[in-house]
């Protein structure tokens, strides 16, 4: 009998630092791991997208297209894995076709061999750009379910969805629980119930959040999930994933072939270490995001909306109404037709039902994001908008029928034109387009740095 198979993703350079450290890990300090985790036998690393690249220039001074360049030349056996937000790419919002196309083929041509693609609506005709232009890049596409809980949101439907993509060419399904409150036997009914739909192997994405991750795993791999996401242990638990060498050691003496190299899992291990450590102390690493919390439970709102939530209500001195809000949240989420509740329509949800509790009257305040939303702008929601709030948010005016994207203008070589003198390739100027003022702030000091260099190294010693 063939031996049963897990793999592995590994999220320590992606989602683990995204989600306990902000994303704030610099290449400089993983840089020496990297032909080390090269050997460990992981399905994938994932190393890029998400907030990496926002993160990169914003606050790390970094070409996040270079980091990519030099992961793959430091990963040369190792599948480079990145996570794009469908038509929003790794910016909010919705950019034309023409720049998602490129996009996606300059992520391949820098590195990247899997895209893992998702929509926050589940609309599927915003993954489909991405999926096409990777597809013809040569990458492995994952398309991504992003799941949550709701009357509309049923197994049926979501099976139905993941042979939809399976039709479109993925690779394989991802089912993305941002949140971390898929419980054991919800993931035991959906990989069960996705798996009798495609032929292609199905992956499973999960936080420790709420304390159900492990539980969760095991019995998605009882229904038969091909490969987890999990994350060196030392940068696990809590709000990141579960860890791989636990995983890993559990399973195998299970009966399970994960592919992994238990003495280079100690040595990625021992490197991350010092570096998790060091975060502590420094008050970057609150050692609260690694303990559990049951509360989106109770709640049923993730983790990080909740903290969102307190620092709002603080800022407005109001902490009085956290209560009200929490329970006006589950509300506006049914009236805006059931959203995932992931970037960006978290923040939206949370920031109107913030409003409607502190406005003293529902809807009297709409933010441009939840208009622009019922405009459909964003896509189509899994249920129908209440018709009141639609009324209210839009007036006379009638939402758009077709796909937001089909409206927007191509906007590259304009940009590259704008841009002469200052962006010195195609990526560049890219990059300016996803995040205009902080790819200009990272610009300017990319020029600083370079002076200063010149200046040093011409600079005649001083005895
Ligand atoms: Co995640």
């Amino acid at each position: 009998m063939e031996k049963k198979k897990v793999l592995f993703t590994e999220t320590v350079l992606r989602d683990a630092n995204q989600s306990l450290i902000a994303t704030r890990l610099p290449y400089s300090k993983f840089a020496d791991i990297l032909p080390t985790m090269d050997k460990a036998g992981y399905y994938s690393v994932e190393c890029w997208g998400g907030a990496v690249f926002d993160v990169c220039l914003r606050f790390l001074n970094e070409d996040p297209w270079q980091r990519l360049r030099d992961l793959r030349k430091n990963l040369p056996n190792t599948k480079l894995q990145m996570l794009l937000r469908g038509q929003n790419l790794l910016g909010y919002k919705h950019y034309p076709d023409e720049i998602v196309r490129m996009f996606v083929e300059k992520s391949v041509e820098n590195g990247i061999d899997i895209i893992r693609i998702f929509d926050a609506l589940n609309d599927l005709r915003n993954l489909e750009t991405a999926t096409n232009a990777a597809l013809k890049a040569g990458a492995t596409v994952s398309g991504t379910l992003s799941y949550t809980q709701s009357p509309v949101h049923t197994l049926k439907a979501f099976a139905k969805q993941a042979k939809e993509m399976e039709n479109m060419g993925v690779a394989t399904i991802c089912v993305k629980d941002m949140a971390g409150v898929m419980t054991p036997q919800e993931a035991y009914d959906l990989i069960s119930a996705i798996k009798a739909e495609v032929k292609i192997p199905v992956v499973l994405h999960t936080h420790c959040t709420t304390g159900m991750a492990y539980l969760t795993y095991l019995k998605a791999i009882e229904a038969g999930v091909d490969v987890i996401d999990t994350a060196t242990s030392c940068f696990s638990g809590g709000t990141s994933q579960p860890a791989t060498e636990t995983l890993n050691y559990a399973l195998k003496q299970m009966g399970y072939e994960t592919g992994l190299d238990d003495a280079v899992l100690k040595q990625v291990n021992d490197f991350f270490k010092p570096i998790r450590d060091e975060y502590i102390k420094e008050g970057l690493l609150n050692p609260k995001m690694m303990a559990t919390d049951t509360d989106a439970l109770t709640y049923k709102v993730p983790g990080g909306m909740l903290s969102n939530l307190v620092s709002q209500l603080k800022a407005q001195n109001a902490m009085d109404k956290f209560e009200e809000v929490l329970i006006e949240t589950p509300k506006v989420r049914e009236d805006l037709g059931y959203p995932p509740l992931v970037t960006p329509m978290s923040q939206m949800v949370g920031v109107q039902a913030t409003n409607n509790v502190l406005a003293g009257e529902r809807y009297k305040n709409i933010s441009k994001e939840v208009k622009a939303y019922c405009r459909g702008e964003y896509g189509k929601s899994p249920a129908p908008i209440n018709p009141d709030v639609m009324k209210k948010a839009l007036g006379d005016e009638k939402p758009i029928e077709g796909r937001y994207a089909d409206t927007l203008e191509p906007v590259f070589e304009k940009t590259k034109a704008e841009l002469a003198g200052v962006a010195r390739s195609d990526e560049d100027v890219l990059s300016y387009i996803l995040f205009p003022q902080v790819t200009e702030k990272y610009f300017a000091a990319r020029k600083e740095k370079e002076e200063k260099i010149v200046k040093y190294t011409i600079a005649p010693v001083e005895k």
